[in-house]
């Protein structure tokens, strides 16, 4: 199970310290979404961003989410900044093969994304390309959404792919994942959670990881319950 704080929910005065929050909290990853204003209704950070904090987490992975319109030229840039991961959406639809490959020419871990109004069969011929395939569960452009229950079949459909097919890609979500959607989530066959607004707006982020980790392992929404 991957814990995977979005730098997006944090306070954006500080995310310096931010990061290295989340570095001391017992987390894997560090999701940072980046938005351009075109391909989503927001405008969050980048290369640059990403540049500064990295140094900050330098134990965490850390996991680039492009919202963008043409990460064609934004790929070289987040890897500079050092992703470890860059996730590309297969709204992009014929650029989505080139991304992918390119992403892997890079050296780093490939990610694919779908949107919720997406038909999940829209990634099924990439399935064996990716290292990690991320079901978005709002739509995106803003933290702080509610979790879109109609995407659970689409983890299951994903899951099941997953094992049909002996592929090893991880199974991610994100967007309105607090402690009872992770629960859900980790039912349905997720394995990476992303989460933003559930984790940093904790003041104790360190317990509110140990308690998602908890719920995501044990499977188990009567545990969402538990004190942080
Ligand atoms: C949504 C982003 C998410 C966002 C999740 O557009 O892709 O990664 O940070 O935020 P929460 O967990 O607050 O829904
Ligand atoms: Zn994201």
């Amino acid at each position: 199970m991957i814990i995977a704080p979005s730098l997006l929910a944090a306070d954006c005065t500080r995310l310096g310290k931010e990061a290295e929050r989340a570095g001391r909290s017992g987390a894997d990853w560090l999701h940072l979404d980046i938005m351009d204003g075109h391909f989503v209704p927001n405008i969050s950070f980048g290369p640059a961003i990403v540049a500064a904090v990295r140094p900050r987490a330098k134990k965490l992975f850390f996991d680039v989410h492009l919202m963008c319109s043409k990460p064609e030229i934004l790929l070289e840039p987040f890897v500079e900044a050092g992703a470890d991961e860059i996730i590309v959406h297969v709204e992009l639809g014929d650029r989505v093969a080139p991304l992918l490959w390119k992403i892997r020419s890079l050296g780093r871990k490939v990610g694919l994304a779908v949107n919720p109004l997406t038909s999940i069969g829209k990634v099924q011929s990439f399935l064996d390309k990716i290292d990690l395939l991320l079901v978005m569960t709002v739509n995106p452009g803003y933290g702080g959404q509610s979790f879109i229950h109609e995407c659970l079949p689409k983890i299951q459909q994903a899951d099941a792919w997953r094992r049909e097919r002996t592929l090893s890609y991880r199974l991610a979500v994100d967007g309105g994942i607090n402690y009872s959607t992770v629960a859900e989530c980790a039912h349905a066959g997720a394995d990476t959670f992303v989460a933003g607004t559930a984790l940093f707006r904790q003041p104790n982020l360190r317990a509110a990881v140990q308690k998602m980790r908890k719920i995501a392992h044990a499977n188990d929404p009567a545990l969402a319950d538990l004190k942080v």
